[in-house]
């Protein structure tokens, strides 16, 4: 398949070159449908959402009330935080008009007159770079008062953000565009409802957005048919760690991971074994690199091997990898990063790492293991928002299927020896 997110066309990221491959067609087809039209088209797309929870984006779109006196919002998601992602900041780099016309367009189907793009402030250079293309369009008539005399109005505001992966999460998000600490909100109420400045609002990821021109131009019947049926359309994937290639790849979604390793990424220097995989952003379970055979990049596949497609960033490990100090450094992460309103996950996500250092220094214990799982289990689901989730989920899956791993780290003295 034809990359269509990011296809090979020089300078694509200016409004010239956009514009003169079809750019902006999509959302002058939107404003002659009428919106719910554009939400229907969207909902029979199956397009689900890329930003790590694969939630059906038109239900969502649908969510958001029709008749209301409150203004309605729709936040673009780029804080793009995941440890192992790096997929939105090449829309910004290469096709920012693709995500702008997508905003655009939801905008217009459900209602909405003024969006943020959410960037992670380290993006300096994409900040730049996504300000420019919207300036560009501002100029052009597609953004603002009236746009291309259809009567439909919308804005477009940049917010940077200030470095806080937990300002991914929609509503830790939400309150940081307000001006308050990125605490994530208890839900319900859910944004559509209740979200910004307690207006009717929609998230979603950049990539999921990017999405929108590309259906509405091609209707939903072509989109529907790239990919797993059940979880259509491209897919941006991010390959790093020990591969020959590394970089964000677009395919159709469910491709093996094994095809993404060996034949996009060239597959692992020195023709090591593969010892692992984190198939979607460092809070996917882990698998085991001798149960990759058939597992592909799409929602049903992934779940039936016990991970997720998450952000689609693909973490490859061989066999010389150290897993304990991988899920050490995943842990410090999560701790450092739980904004500390759960206590489960403020005080949880720290003995994690403490434990797992234990291992790191060669002082892990044998009740360590179910101290560990322990732990785990009663941070997960026990919390506000999934941060916690995504903290316990490495932990419960290496200790499942790494046990070797962490037995072979256990001391094999006696803990008492060890105090004196
Ligand atoms: C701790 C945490 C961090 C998140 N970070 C991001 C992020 O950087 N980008 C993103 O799109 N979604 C992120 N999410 C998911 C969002 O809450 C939300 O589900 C997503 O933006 C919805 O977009 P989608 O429906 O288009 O996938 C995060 C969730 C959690 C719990």
């Amino acid at each position: 398949m034809e990359p269509v997110i990011l296809p090979n066309i020089k300078n694509l990221h200016t409004i010239e070159v956009y514009e003169a491959h079809g750019g902006y067609k999509a959302l002058r087809k939107a404003l002659g449908m009428k919106p719910e039209e554009v939400v229907e088209e969207v909902k029979k797309s199956n397009l689900r959402g890329r930003g790590g929870a694969c939630f059906p984006t038109g239900l969502k779109w649908s969510f958001m009330p029709k008749k209301t006196d409150k203004p309605k919002y729709l936040c673009v998601n780029g804080d793009e935080s995941e440890p192992g992602t790096f997929k939105d900041r090449q829309i910004f780099e290469f096709n920012p008009h693709l995500m702008i016309e997508g905003t655009l367009i939801a905008c217009y189907a459900m209602g909405i007159k003024t969006a943020f793009i959410y960037i992670r402030g380290e993006y300096e250079r994409w900040i730049r770079m996504v300000e420019k293309a919207l300036m560009d369009a501002r100029r052009r008539g597609y953004v603002g008062e009236n746009i291309l005399d259809s009567g439909f109005s919308t804005d477009i505001v940049v917010h940077k953000g200030a470095g806080a992966y937990i300002c991914g999460e929609e509503s830790a998000l939400m309150n940081s565009i307000e001006g308050e600490r990125g605490y994530p909100r208890v839900k319900p109420p859910f944004p559509a409802q209740y979200g910004l400045w307690g207006c009717p609002t929609t998230i979603n990821n950049v990539e999921t957005i990017s999405n929108v021109p590309l259906i509405v131009s091609n209707g939903w019947e072509w989109y529907a048919k790239i990919g797993a049926p059940k979880h259509p359309g491209p897919i941006l994937v991010g390959v790093s760690g020990h591969v020959k290639k590394p970089g964000v790849y677009e395919m159709p979604t469910g491709v093996s991971l094994l095809e993404i390793i060996y034949k996009y990424a060239g597959g692992v220097p020195d023709d090591k074994k593969i010892k692992a995989v984190i198939p979607g952003g460092s809070s996917t379970p882990i698998l085991r690199g001798d149960q990759l055979e058939g597992v592909c990049m799409d929602a049903d596949s992934m779940k039936a091997a016990g991970s997720a497609v998450g952000t689609a960033g693909l973490i490859v490990m061989d066999e010389d990898t150290d897993l304990i100090a991988v899920l050490a450094r995943i842990a410090k992460f999560y701790h450092h990063e739980s904004c500390g309103q759960c206590t489960p996950c403020r005080e949880g996500t720290g003995w994690l790492e403490k434990i797992l250092n234990r291992f790191v220094r060669g002082e892990g214990r044998k009740e360590d293991l179910d101290l560990l799982m322990d732990v785990a289990n009663n941070i997960e689901g026990n919390t506000i928002c999934a941060l916690g989730d995504a903290a316990a989920w490495p932990v419960q899956s290496m200790l499942r299927r790494f046990r070797d791993e962490f037995e072979r780290r256990v001391l094999s003295r006696p803990v008492e020896d060890l105090v004196a």
